[in-house]
């Protein structure tokens, strides 16, 4: 079964939240495994621009962040690694 991912960042049972609901309703009529996330329930630590995940890139090596196991992002990412695909729904605060 295919699983489709919506990733959410508005209010709790806002606009983006709906949005996204409808269409992972059409997803699971046509037979997909549906999970939502919103990221205000995750820990997510704001790039310090350090580039450690550039510099690795840079030499062939596996990026990673210097909050690797520090926040949640593994979290999200593995579920983003699970999906077959993936809905983004955010709202628009700055035109
Ligand atoms: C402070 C603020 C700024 C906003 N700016 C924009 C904007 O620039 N463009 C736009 O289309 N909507 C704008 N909106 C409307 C939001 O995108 C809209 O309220 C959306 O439903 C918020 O998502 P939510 O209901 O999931 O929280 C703005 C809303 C707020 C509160």
């Amino acid at each position: 079964m295919k699983k489709v991912l919506a990733v959410t960042a508005g209010r709790k049972s806002g606009n983006t939240e709906i949005l996204a609901k409808e269409v992972l309703m059409v997803a699971e009529e046509n037979g997909a495994e549906v999970n939502m996330i919103n990221l205000h329930d995750y820990n997510i630590k704001t790039c310090t621009g350090c580039e450690s995940c550039t510099m690795k890139m840079g030499k062939g090596e596996r990026p990673e962040c210097i909050y690797k196991g520090k926040d949640d992002m593994d979290r999200i990412m593995e579920k983003f690694l699970q999906a077959d695909g993936i809905v983004i729904s955010i709202p628009s605060f700055v035109l």
